[in-house]
């Protein structure tokens, strides 16, 4: 990204001149764009209640662009409410008998650990993978956990509290070579890590949009392979069904669910936040995923180049490659997070300290700026004391 188009992009975010904003791993501020096209279509239904044809029709065009997003065609993609839904709707759907066992990594997001572990009410076991923090999940991680009745793999992709980017090309052989379905949580890379599900050997990727993908929350995207048609949704509405009544009147001898993705969407889907997403696309294929992650990844070695010089620990990885857009310093949330809210300095609390993460629209500046009130921080008697605590 060069300075002319940062430039362009800092003016659609006004946020970037009422604070610092290093917090979009928890919640990315809305672009001028977003927040028009929210406008006009709040304006449709005000004034004209759509009409709903001409909406649908943009969600068609929103989910094929979903789709050449992430190598995927249009009939591998559902829209949802949340990561979370997609992730249940996938425990829900796979074959899964009494004795199977899912692999998941310990520590990983609960919001992927609860839909699994509901499993076990049906007899399921659920693996924890051990991974010391920090540390990068491959196949090696898994493989020692995975048996003759072992039918999922499941991870983030990133990791939300320390960053690391899992090596999901590896994971997905290992799954391929033993039939074992993988299930991705992408909330934390969609966006800002191009992602072909093709290549990586997905079978199913969940995801919301309100972090890299830059929508308000209540939208959800779910990735189900074509042809994993022993995936069954666990409920159904008029919209999942193969031939959908033109009366209007069910009829229990047809139950037959559509082959595509479509079987796992259920009625009327976020219309607000789908309109939002067209055009927050429209900006992130402007400048370019592959762009943009060359982008937050130049910011990160800027930023670990301060932290060693102010000597500021960082917990996730150093190594590029490893490491994309989440940073966690090792300093005690207890007396920093106060700090930086009186600095007008947006971050998170996380496990192992303050997790700063970019976007697209942040800059080196911006990291200078960070720095330097971590310099004057660390002056401060009582911050100093406490900082680079385990
Ligand atoms: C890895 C990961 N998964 C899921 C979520 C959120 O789940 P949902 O989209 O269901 O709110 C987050 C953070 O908000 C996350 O970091």
């Amino acid at each position: 990204m060069n300075a002319d188009q940062l430039t362009t992009i800092r003016r659609q975010f006004p946020v970037t001149k009422r604070m610092l904003y290093l917090d979009s791993a928890h919640q990315t501020p809305m672009p001028t764009s977003v927040r028009e096209a929210l406008e006009e279509f709040i304006a449709e239904g005000h004034q004209m209640a759509g009409p709903k044809p001409v909406w649908l029709r943009r969600v068609e065009q929103a989910r094929a662009r979903v789709a050449a997003f992430l190598n995927a065609t249009s009939s591998e993609i559902a829209f949802t409410k949340n990561t979370s839904e997609g992730l249940n709707i996938a425990a829900n759907a796979v074959p899964l008998q009494a004795g199977d066992n899912v692999v998941l990594i310990e520590g990983d997001h609960p919001n992927n650990a609860y839909a699994w572990l509901n499993m076990k009410r049906k007899g399921i076991e659920v693996r924890f993978a051990k991974l010391r923090d920090g540390e990068i999940a491959n196949a090696q991680t898994f493989a020692p956990y995975i048996d003759e009745r072992t039918k999922v793999v499941t991870l983030s992709h990133v990791s939300f509290h320390a960053g690391q980017v899992h090596d999901l090309a590896s994971i997905g052989k290992l799954c391929k070579e033993r039939g074992v379905y993988l299930v991705v949580d992408a909330m934390q890379s969609v966006g800002v890590i191009p992602i072909d599900v093709k290549a990586l050997g997905v079978s199913v990727l969940a995801a919301g949009t309100h972090k890299g993908l830059l929508v308000p929350q209540g939208l959800g995207i779910l990735y189900v392979a074509d042809g994993l048609d022993e995936l069954q949704p666990a409920y159904l509405a008029m919209s999942s069904m193969a031939r959908p009544p033109s009366d209007y009147i069910a009829r229990p001898d047809d139950l037959d669910v559509r082959k595509d993705a479509g079987r796992f969407e259920f009625g009327n889907v976020n219309l607000p936040d789908l309109h939002a997403l067209s055009a927050s696309l429209e900006m992130i294929e402007d400048v370019g995923v592959a762009a943009i992650q060359q982008h937050v990844t130049a910011l990160g070695d800027c930023l670990i180049e301060h932290l060693d010089r102010l000597g500021v620990r960082l917990v996730g990885p150093r190594d590029r490659g490893q490491r994309n857009h989440i940073y966690v310093l090792g300093l005690p949330v207890e007396t920093w997070a106060t700090y930086f809210a009186r600095n007008d300095v947006r971050v998170s609390p996380e496990r192992g300290g303050i997790r700063v993460s970019f976007a697209l629209f942040n800059s080196a500046d911006d990291v200078d700026r960070f720095a330097e009130i971590v310099r004057n921080g660390l002056k401060e008697g009582s911050l100093a004391k406490f900082a680079n605590m385990d």
